[in-house]
């Protein structure tokens, strides 16, 4: 190598001699590992429809296709030590959907956990349910809540399901809870804090996400974790939720390693 082409590489990658490059680069291909892994990873699972349209499939077959990417990344994210995973399964805003779509969409919980319940509690896998209940069809709450009870003594991966859920209904609840303590004089509106309001919400306990997952293209959050994203890491691709493999999931962690958070310190 000419002298001007290694100082080039020099000023390009540091110090690094070129053994040590090469080691670098393969490095970056490896499994995610160390103590830099996002403890809660967020994934809005979109494309499912769209993956199916292109093969023209119905929209169910895509949503069929998406349940085994759930069992997938579960596996994944587990195996590299993610604490928590929230997956985007409902929003309050699906029910505008067909209504057979929607019923399709509502029997999936119950396929996916009788097919997988026994693996993730072999996994120690702890499910949880987050959203509201009141709209959804008993089926899918029985189904849940089994899973979640069955489950409640693990002390794995948190597999937490976003069913039924929406962000501003979420946060309108938690306000009218406040407002009741209010009224019944046991808060002072003067000293709400954040910590009053988030006790509230239907995340609460658990660690706000560390890096959020958007599958499909689409660049925005429809609805999902509001609060909670205030400080998390965002990873969009363009891939259909139904080829989203674990190369992706590590693809997505990779690049979350490299990134400086500075919570609006320096
Ligand atoms: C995500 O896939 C699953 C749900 C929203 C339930 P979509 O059904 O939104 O698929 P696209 O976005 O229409 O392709
Ligand atoms: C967000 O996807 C909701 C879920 C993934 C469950 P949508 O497909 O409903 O979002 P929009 O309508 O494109 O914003
Ligand atoms: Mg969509």
């Amino acid at each position: 190598m000419g002298l001007f082409s290694k100082w080039l590489r020099k000023l390009r990658f540091g110090v690094l001699t070129e053994n040590e490059m090469q080691q670098s680069q393969v490095k970056s291909e490896e499994i995610p590992s160390g103590d830099n892994i996002p403890e809660h990873v967020a994934i809005i699972m979109d494309g499912n429809g769209r993956w199916a349209k292109a093969r023209g499939l119905p929209r169910i077959a895509g949503h069929h296709n998406g349940m085994k990417a759930v069992k997938r990344i579960t596996k994944a994210a587990d195996g590299i030590g993610v604490k928590v995973l929230t997956l985007y399964a409902f929003s309050t805003e699906n029910w505008k959907r067909p209504k057979a779509e929607v019923e399709f969409l509502m029997k999936l919980p119950q396929e996916f956990l009788s097919l997988e319940l026994g693996e993730l509690i072999e996994n120690n896998v702890q499910v949880k349910m987050m959203g509201n209940r009141d709209l959804l069809p008993d089926h899918t709450v029985a189904a849940v809540e089994e899973a979640v009870r069955q489950t409640r003594h693990n002390t794995g991966l948190i597999l937490n399901l976003a069913l039924n859920y929406g962000s501003r209904l979420e946060m309108v609840e938690a306000a009218k809870q406040l407002a009741r303590q209010a009224v019944a004089g046991e808060l002072d509106p003067d000293k709400i804090e954040e910590s009053d309001f988030e006790k509230w919400l239907l995340s609460c306990g658990l660690p706000d996400p560390d890096l959020l997952i958007r599958t499909s293209g689409e660049l925005r959050l429809s609805n999902f974790m509001l609060w909670q994203l205030a400080y998390s890491e965002f990873w969009f691709t363009d891939v259909y939720w139904p080829e989203f493999s674990e190369e992706h999931l590590y693809d997505a962690i990779r690049e979350y390693q490299r990134r400086a958070r500075r919570y609006g310190g320096l």
